[in-house]
């Protein structure tokens, strides 16, 4: 083999081997974070039997089957795989899934990340976790339907290496807790507690918006009256013909299982807060 060809070979295996090396080394530190075991569990009472009814109406309102799928069974929600919640509420008992929604944590200790908004679930209510848990079980099983693939796997251990993929653990604060019963639609306690569950997620703890993606509600309710109101909470439409984005689905698939009573809550809620 001429000498040249012999430098080029070598030039080419030494930087497969950096490279090689590299991606080595970034799946071994997001596996780190992944497989850490945070240890003690947080004891957590989860009030039962469940309302399975309740639960079904939850499922939608507080937008589980906008990630995990229209069926539950498991959805690619960008690049991480929301699993299967109808298998995992038979696997987990009512405990394991109130901990792992309000808390972030799995059985084997690990955290779940903050592609799940555990961070506004951590005040869930015991009494509506164990509806949803019992809405789960009582669904038929269900396979996957989206099955954990290798690009899956590639794509989380990047981005937990990078340090974009927070553990909620992290996140969830050591005071958070949920009322044994939920409070009821009207009362003073109702209103901060709904909106952490169905509206921070998007625009915000506090509701003051996310800079240019979502409004600060004490503003955007300003355009409302009730009809108007009622038709953006059940159909997505705003008052006055414009093209809402997100929005637009929140109101037609969520907020339109809201009870009337709670329709009529939030609203008046929305428009007590001061305009920022
Ligand atoms: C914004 C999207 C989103 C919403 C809304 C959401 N989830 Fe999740 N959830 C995810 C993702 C993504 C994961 C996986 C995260 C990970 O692996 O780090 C997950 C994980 C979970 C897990 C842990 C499963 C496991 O095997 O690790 C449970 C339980 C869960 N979600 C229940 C719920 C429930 C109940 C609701 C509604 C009250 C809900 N989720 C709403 C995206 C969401
Ligand atoms: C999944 C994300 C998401 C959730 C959850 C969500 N919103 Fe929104 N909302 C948006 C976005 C994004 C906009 C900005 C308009 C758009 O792009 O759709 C918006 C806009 C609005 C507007 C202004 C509409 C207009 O006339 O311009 C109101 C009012 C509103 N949301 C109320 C709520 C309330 C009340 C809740 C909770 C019950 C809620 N939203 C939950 C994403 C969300």
């Amino acid at each position: 083999m001429p000498r040249w060809v012999k430098l080029g070979l070598g030039v080419i295996v030494a930087s497969l081997l950096v490279v090689a090396g590299a991606a080595g080394g970034l799946w071994w530190a997001g596996q780190q974070q992944l497989t850490k075991d945070h240890g003690a569990l947080p004891s957590t009472v989860a009030g039962g039997p469940g309302d399975a009814a309740l639960g079904a109406r939850l499922v939608g309102v507080y937008g589980c089957n906008g990630c995990h799928g229209k069926a539950l069974a498991g959805e690619d929600f960008y690049g991480i795989v929301a699993p299967n919640l109808r298998r995992r509420a038979r696997e987990w008992t009512r405990e394991d899934f109130a901990r792992a929604v309000r808390h972030g944590l799995r059985p084997d200790g690990t955290s779940i990340s903050w592609a799940m908004p555990t961070e506004m679930f951590a005040v869930m209510a015991d009494n509506e976790i164990a509806a949803i848990h019992a809405h789960l079980r009582r669904l038929p099983a269900a396979t996957d339907a989206q099955p954990i693939t290798l690009k899956h796997r590639l794509f989380k251990a990047y981005v937990a290496a990078t340090g974009e993929l927070i553990p909620n653990v992290v996140l969830v604060r050591a005071t958070d807790a949920g009322p044994a019963v939920a409070p009821a639609p009207g009362t003073p306690a109702w209103g901060p507690y709904f909106t952490r569950l169905a509206c921070a997620e998007c625009h915000n703890h506090g509701l003051g918006g996310t800079g240019g993606d979502t409004p600060a509600l004490a503003d955007a309710i300003q355009v409302y009256d009730w009809p108007a109101f009622v038709r953006l909470t059940t159909t997505g439409r705003p008052p006055d013909g414009r093209k809402l984005r997100l929005m637009t689905g929140v109101g037609r698939e969520r907020l339109v299982h809201m009870t009337d009573a709670e329709r009529r809550a939030l609203f008046d809620y929305l428009k007590s807060l001061l305009p920022p």
